[in-house]
């Protein structure tokens, strides 16, 4: 399969490229320019790995046999992505069962694995992955690259600004995840990688890759589950199918819009977000107007220039999808509060992030529907917001309490690219 710069149409580059690169020239996102057809009820009759794999394998081509994605779908889809009942017409798709309690363990998983068949192939001994966090994908991204052969990862991370659980999710791993708390806060750690990026010489001394969200490969994985959820439906429910997906740099949104370009019966997707709206606003006035962003209870959603969004605009303009298989919503603080309060009535719990895209489906859901709304994270990785909200306390799973106790392995540094270039030369 060939996948093309959607900003530079004339790059035009491998799967495995793609993933080793990550983003095209003038930043552009790869994307297919062609889906094929296939045979969704045989697929939907398969175990979800093994799927998974026929699924990758049919959009992906020769360039990872079937046999050797057979192989990396059984390593890295290895927790269930179960459709958890609310009421008759409601459920969850509860995407947090994997080490870090979140729907990225599915992405991170895969890319980490499909990153080797490139490095492996393309005969490229070490790989330095730099990132970013305010907390999931370091957990994620650490957990999935953790002990594997020729890759580093280096973690930055604004200095006692992460939930101290949330922090201890990649700091107390070591070997090859390296973290640093930097003095600052996430936008300076963000602009540290930026710098990284831009210095040419370190991004091929030391091969440079980042494991964000735009990363190919993560994306296809999300494809994956989305096809589990209508594999555990009945007909009735897969006959009307709208799913809701809360959204921030709307990844999971065309993961899922994807899905049913390729086949899979979803009437309807519905685009939930908080108040930073930009795409909602969008999609009812046609004016794209990025407005300064403001901090919510579903923090992992406050963005306002989401970077996956040029890949739906794609996909419309191919014809792929229409305007029709998609509406936008939004869900302000308070109705965010109500969401994760009625879903606890319904005997469910949920946190801010889910709850978004269940009042979402809520407000849309006809009579004769069946409605989904993603479950992207544990509860109890917000444990605090959803105490307050609930009024009452709640348990932390076992990957949590674990590392509770755990020490931090992680170094300190000034928010300087000095310091950190020095740093990341140790690695070499
Ligand atoms: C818990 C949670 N929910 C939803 C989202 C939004 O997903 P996306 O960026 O794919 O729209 C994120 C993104 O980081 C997240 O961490």
């Amino acid at each position: 399969m060939l996948l093309r710069n959607i900003k530079v149409p004339s790059q035009q580059v491998s799967f495995l490229d793609a993933v080793r690169i990550g983003l095209g020239e003038q930043q552009g996102l790869f994307f297919p320019a062609t889906w094929p057809k296939l045979d969704i009820e045989r697929l939907l009759a398969l175990p979800f790995a093994e799927r998974s794999a026929e699924l990758l394998s049919a959009i992906i081509g020769d360039e990872l046999p079937l046999g050797e994605l057979k192989a990396i779908m059984a390593d890295a889809f290895t927790f269930p992505a179960p459709v958890v009942p609310i009421n008759d017409q409601i459920g969850c798709l509860e995407l947090f069962h994997g080490p870090t309690l979140a729907f990225k363990d599915f992405g991170g998983r895969f890319m980490a694995r499909a990153l080797a068949a490139a490095q492996k192939r393309q005969g490229v001994s070490r790989t330095t992955i730099v990132t970013a966090t305010s907390g999931d994908t370091g957990a994620a991204v650490a957990h999935a690259f953790f002990k594997q052969p020729g890759v580093d990862v280096v973690i930055l991370f604004p200095k006692g600004k992460i939930a101290v659980l949330q922090e201890k999710l990649f700091t107390t791993l070591g070997e090859n995840i390296h973290t640093l708390a930097v003095e600052g806060d996430f936008d300076q750690c963000q602009a540290l990688v930026k710098e990284v990026f831009n210095d040419r010489e370190l991004v091929a001394r030391l091969n440079i890759n980042s494991a964000n969200s735009i990363n190919i490969s993560r994306l296809l994985a999300q494809v994956c589950y989305y096809f589990e959820a209508v594999a555990q439906l009945t007909p009735a429910q897969r006959a009307n199918l709208v799913i809701s997906v809360p959204s921030g740099n709307f990844g999971n949104l065309t993961a899922g819009l994807v899905a049913k370009v390729l086949g899979l019966p979803i009437k309807r997707m519905i685009a939930a977000t908080n108040v930073n709206d930009t795409v909602p606003r969008y999609w009812q006035s046609g004016v794209w107007q990025v407005n300064s962003t403001v901090p919510t209870l579903s923090n992992a959603m406050d963005v306002s220039a989401p970077n996956n969004w040029p890949r739906v605009e794609d996909l419309l303009a191919q014809g792929f999808i229409s305007r029709a298989d998609l509406s936008a919503q939004v869900v302000d603080e308070e109705d965010t509060q109500f969401g994760v309060r009625r879903l606890w009535q319904e005997g469910y719990l949920s946190e801010p992030h889910a709850a978004v895209a269940y009042k979402a489906l809520k407000r849309e859901l006809k009579d004769g529907e069946y409605g989904l709304f993603l479950g992207t994270a544990h509860p109890a990785k917000f444990k605090e917001p959803v105490e307050n909200i609930l009024g009452q306390p709640i348990a932390l799973p076992q990957a949590l309490a674990a590392v509770a106790g755990e020490t931090s392995l992680a170094g300190e540094m000034a928010a300087d690219f000095v310091e950190l270039r020095k740093f990341l030369l140790t690695l070499e």
